[in-house]
């Protein structure tokens, strides 16, 4: 079996890639990234030498970059390359829409021509859009609002289009929020932490009351990867935690973790442009096939602290350079 992982140096991607060779020994493992800022070859230090592991450098958007990584064939494509952080949408859209949609062309069009057997699309519940009561299931009509979310929704659309027109062996899976080791410290939880560890302020948008599904980045692994192997061909999986928790409670846990307090550590700060309020999903479609997450939420967060405090070395180089840049843009006159 060898599969290729696109995306493969970024957060959820690196996390599967060293899941699956850890827990399927035959497997070989190409792996496509474009070394964007979130594309870190940190993140996959440790199986750098397994003979059972190969990285290509590269854009998906870039036909012979993927014929390249596809070499003489590969049983699946799992796409993790994108674009994925809504604040960056906000300020600069372009590159959302040629990541997260032509990028997913390019793909499906390798899988056409090469007659790739699956191809796996990793998606998101932001598809849904904002969702004042009840949970998305996978056959609910499509509402995205952010540029991130609109790009993503384009993406699964194109694979859904490859299904119906020329019977492309597709699946896609909507993860819900995702934490967990090796994540880029521009989302919520490794931002508040690593400022927290610097004894620095945390920004909280609006009032902190929106609602998100956590789930523990391990998990999220585990289901993409029970979806490619037992999932039906041309069929969507909600993948989610279930752990919806208020942006206030997830700041008062972190808070909590590095013994900082509310009133000397949070800033409030302007509300995200078209903020989603709520997302939520059913996942009860994944779990029938078999898939269910094991981490306990606040076991999980823990751990995560942990690794944050124990792992400096990694997350320190990310908060320099482009990131202040970044930081300065998105924060400084808020
Ligand atoms: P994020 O990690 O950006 O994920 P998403 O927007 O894709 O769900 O943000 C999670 C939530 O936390 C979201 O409601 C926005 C909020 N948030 C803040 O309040 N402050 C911040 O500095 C960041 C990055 C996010």
């Amino acid at each position: 079996m060898r599969w290729l992982i696109t995306g493969g140096l970024g957060f959820i991607g690196s996390n599967f890639i060293r899941l699956a060779l850890r827990e399927r020994p035959e497997l070989q493992i190409v792996n496509l990234d474009a070394m964007t800022y979130a594309g870190n070859p940190a993140n996959l230090r440790d199986v750098e030498a397994d003979a059972r592991y190969r990285f290509v450098h590269g854009d998906i958007c870039d036909p012979a970059a993927v014929a390249a990584a596809i070499g003489d064939g590969v049983d699946a494509i799992v796409n993790f390359a994108a674009e994925t952080h809504v604040d960056r949408s906000i300020l600069d859209p372009e590159q959302f829409l040629r990541t997260d949609i032509l990028g997913t062309h390019v793909l499906l069009e390798a899988v056409r021509e090469r007659g790739i057997a699956r191809y796996l699309q990793v998606s998101t519940d932001e598809v849904y859009g904002d969702v004042h009561a009840g949970e998305s299931v996978e056959s609910d009509p499509l509402r995205p609002r952010s540029p991130y979310s609109a790009s993503k929704a384009g993406g699964d659309l194109q694979v859904l289009a490859y299904r119906t027109t020329y019977g492309a062996p597709v699946l896609i899976t909507r993860g819900s929020n995702t934490y967990g080791p090796y994540q880029y410290p521009e989302k919520l939880i490794p931002l508040f932490a690593t400022n927290l560890i610097d004894d620095q302020s945390v920004p909280v948008y609006g009032d902190g009351l929106q609602i998100r599904d956590w789930m523990h980045v391990e998990d999220h692994a585990r289901g993409i990867m029970h979806v490619l192997e037992h999932g039906e061909l041309g069929e969507i999986y909600n993948i989610g935690g279930g752990n919806p928790r208020t942006n206030l409670e997830i700041t008062r846990l972190l808070l909590d973790g590095f013994a900082r307090s509310f009133e000397t550590h949070v800033r409030h700060v302007a509300d995200r442009a078209g903020h989603d309020r709520r997302y939520a999903i059913d996942t009860a479609k994944a779990r029938a096939l078999g898939w269910s997450p094991r981490v306990e939420f606040e076991q999980g967060i823990r751990e995560t602290i942990a690794w944050y405090r124990e792992n400096e070395a990694w997350w320190r180089p990310l908060k320099s350079g482009e990131f202040l840049e970044y930081y300065k843009r998105q924060y400084a006159h808020r």
